[in-house]
């Protein structure tokens, strides 16, 4: 578990403090989430289930709700101590994703939000995910593309200044590896390349306004990850604008995706 915690971000943080930012970060985007698998991944009770990095559990817990009393949900993080505990459904497997032991061709749905990106290597977690799946299942990720992050105005005051400083942070994630800001954006390209088939793409993306939970939410996430930039100056700035109420902005795009195993 060691070299996991030197590639993932957030591994060293406090437990209670991960716990609570998983938490919030499942909440601002379960809706979405929720929305999209219902349309484009719907699941019929006693279906099998394995969601990877299942973070606070707040999904696991949502799908469980969907497969029904019959069904199995899977549940696969390097850390599952903040989601709930295992019930009748909802099971744990505590692994790397690299490496977790196999249950190959299972799962009507193996699903993935906000994880593939943090990772060295994600068209080998693709390729795990694919694995896990039963020919004719779903394979669901849903990844940020930070790219479009951007003043919703460019003539407002201090635009040209967080859009300068934007860009020295995700060019920093991208130095550092830290995380892959257009990560989303080839998501279903590389879906594509993975032999899936039938590849659908839906987005949520919005402006929002300094000061609002949200962004303040991401205010301190990029707070949290100024350090290992080695860009505290630029993201300083960042987090200050997304404070600001009245400055409105283009937030990063959540990029989700489906593809159907051959
Ligand atoms: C940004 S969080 C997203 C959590 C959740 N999917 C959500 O969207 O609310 C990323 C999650 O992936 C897990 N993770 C990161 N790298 C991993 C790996 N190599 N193997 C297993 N889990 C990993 C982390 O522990 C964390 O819970």
């Amino acid at each position: 578990m060691s070299d996991l915690k030197q590639t993932y971000f957030a591994a060293e943080r406090k437990r209670d403090d991960e716990a609570d930012r998983l938490r919030r970060l499942d909440a601002f985007y379960a809706e979405p989430t929720q929305n999209w698998l219902k349309g484009a991944a719907p699941l019929k009770p006693g279906a099998r289930v394995l969601e990877v990095g299942a973070g606070s559990g707040g999904m696991l817990a949502w799908l469980a709700e969907r497969v029904g009393p019959t069904g199995d949900v899977l549940g696969l993080d390097m850390d599952l101590s903040r989601a709930a505990p295992p019930t009748a459904v909802v099971r744990h497997l505590e692994a790397n994703i690299y490496d977790a032991p196999a249950e190959p061709s299972a799962f009507d749905l193996v699903y993935a939000r906000l994880v593939l990106m943090h990772l060295h290597d994600p068209e080998a977690a693709l390729a795990r995910m694919i694995e896990w799946a039963k020919p004719g299942g779903t394979i669901a990720i849903a990844d940020l593309d930070c790219t479009i992050a951007a003043p919703a105005d460019r003539a407002a005051p201090g635009a040209d200044l967080f859009d300068e400083k934007l860009h020295v942070v995700r060019a920093a994630m991208v130095r550092t590896g830290l995380m892959e800001p257009a990560f989303g954006a080839r998501l279903p390209g590389m879906m594509a390349a993975a032999g899936l088939q039938d590849v659908t793409v839906e987005r949520f993306d919005r402006i929002v306004e300094g000061g609002s939970d949200w962004s303040l939410f991401q205010a301190e996430n990029n707070l949290l990850i100024s350090g290992a930039l080695g860009e505290p100056e630029a993201a300083r700035i960042v987090s200050d604008f997304m404070s600001r109420p009245g400055f409105f902005y283009h937030d990063q795009r959540l990029v989700m995706v489906t593809g159907r195993k051959p």
